[in-house]
């Protein structure tokens, strides 16, 4: 079976390769082998790659934070699950044709949603819902403003957030991308400009802020800091400036606001199974009735995992890029 792997830390289209390794075998008593049918290229597989993410990689490397499968065989003692049903992983290492996982890792997900769609339900989706639930208490009517609007975290976050009656401010870096957000229930499309905070200030009627969410980081976090009320959170999920965030003495002490940060990877360890499950039955759902989707750029076979991986660095994407192991 084929695999992607890299064996050095270095920039992604020159170190990674497809490489033919052992098929697997029978899956234990408890364990599952299943088909990966689609996995999205996730800019956190791209810092992994090149070694800037949170966790280092034992070299050399399988990668992939996340995909979904369609179950081969299982394990003479699993009950919960049988060939055919489709299952999402919450393991890592999911570029690969086939995977064997441990039952307990598996969630089970209907079977009548786009596998594309699906392969991005663990970490975009679940992220952006996370976000919005957990750090500040919202009402309908409530505002939030987000940087990286365009991405597909951007946009679960406002189409999770249109649901519950948030209102979005939505700071991006292309103009042109304004009325595809507000199709998809962006309240307002900004960019960023030095007087951000009085543009906002008048598209929300001088509205509290409560929550900044922010992917980008460096010094767009003075412009955004400028736009909230007294004690408000800025969660900083992201480093696509490659920048560390910048803030003035006036916001931390005058303002009080709060800077904290987001990562998937312990809110899933902290979180019980039965509410991760929740979580995700969630999503899917809303992924089944298209209330939530994300666009997709292309599509291609883990034999081109090369080119698959510089096209996801490009930036100015329409949308994502999944590889499609099983064709
Ligand atoms: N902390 C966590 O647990 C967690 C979980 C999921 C995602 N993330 C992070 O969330 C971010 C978005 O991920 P995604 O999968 O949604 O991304 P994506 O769909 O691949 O989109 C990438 C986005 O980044 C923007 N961008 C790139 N460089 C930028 C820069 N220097 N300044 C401003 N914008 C920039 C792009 O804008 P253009 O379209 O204009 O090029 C695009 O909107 C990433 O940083 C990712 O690592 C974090």
């Amino acid at each position: 079976m084929k695999i992607a792997q890299f064996s050095s830390f270095g920039k992604p289209d020159e170190v990674i390769d497809c490489i033919d390794v052992n098929d697997l075998g029978d899956p234990n008593d408890n364990e599952v082998l299943i088909d990966v049918l689609a996995c999205p290229i996730n800019p956190a597989d791209v810092l992994n790659i090149e070694g800037r993410y949170g966790v280092k990689a034992k070299l050399p490397a399988r990668l992939g934070a996340e995909c979904v499968g369609k179950v081969k065989k299982v394990g003479a003692s699993v009950k919960g699950f049988k060939e055919g049903d489709i299952v999402l992983p919450l393991d890592r290492e999911n570029w690969v044709q086939q995977k064997i996982v441990d039952e307990k890792n598996l969630i089970l997900l209907p079977d009548d949603i786009d596998p594309i769609q699906l392969s991005m339900l663990k970490v975009n989706p679940a992220t952006a819902y996370l976000m919005l639930k957990k750090y500040v208490k919202l009402q309908p009517g409530d505002w939030i403003i987000q940087d990286a609007a365009n991405s597909a975290v951007g946009q679960y976050i406002i189409r999770l957030a249109k649901i519950e009656g948030i209102k979005t401010i939505n700071i991006v870096r292309r103009k042109e991308l304004a009325n595809e957000l507000k199709e998809i229930g962006a309240d307002f499309v900004i960019l960023d400009t030095p007087n951000m905070a009085s543009e906002v200030k008048e598209l929300t009627n001088d509205s509290d802020i409560k929550l900044a969410i922010d992917a980008v980081g460096g010094d767009i976090i003075l412009r955004i800091g400028d736009c909230l009320a007294e004690e408000a959170t800025i969660l900083n999920y992201g480093l696509l400036s490659g920048k560390n965030i910048e803030m003035t003495s006036y916001q931390t002490v005058f303002k009080r606001l709060v800077l904290t940060g987001f990562w998937l990877m312990p809110w899933l360890q902290k979180m019980e199974r039965q509410e991760i499950f929740e979580m995700y039955n969630h999503l899917a759902s809303l992924i089944a009735s298209q209330k939530l989707h994300v666009p997709i750029e292309k599509t291609y076979p883990l034999e081109e995992i090369k080119k698959a991986v510089k096209h996801a660095a490009t930036y100015n994407r329409s949308g994502k890029i999944i590889i499609t192991p099983n064709g």
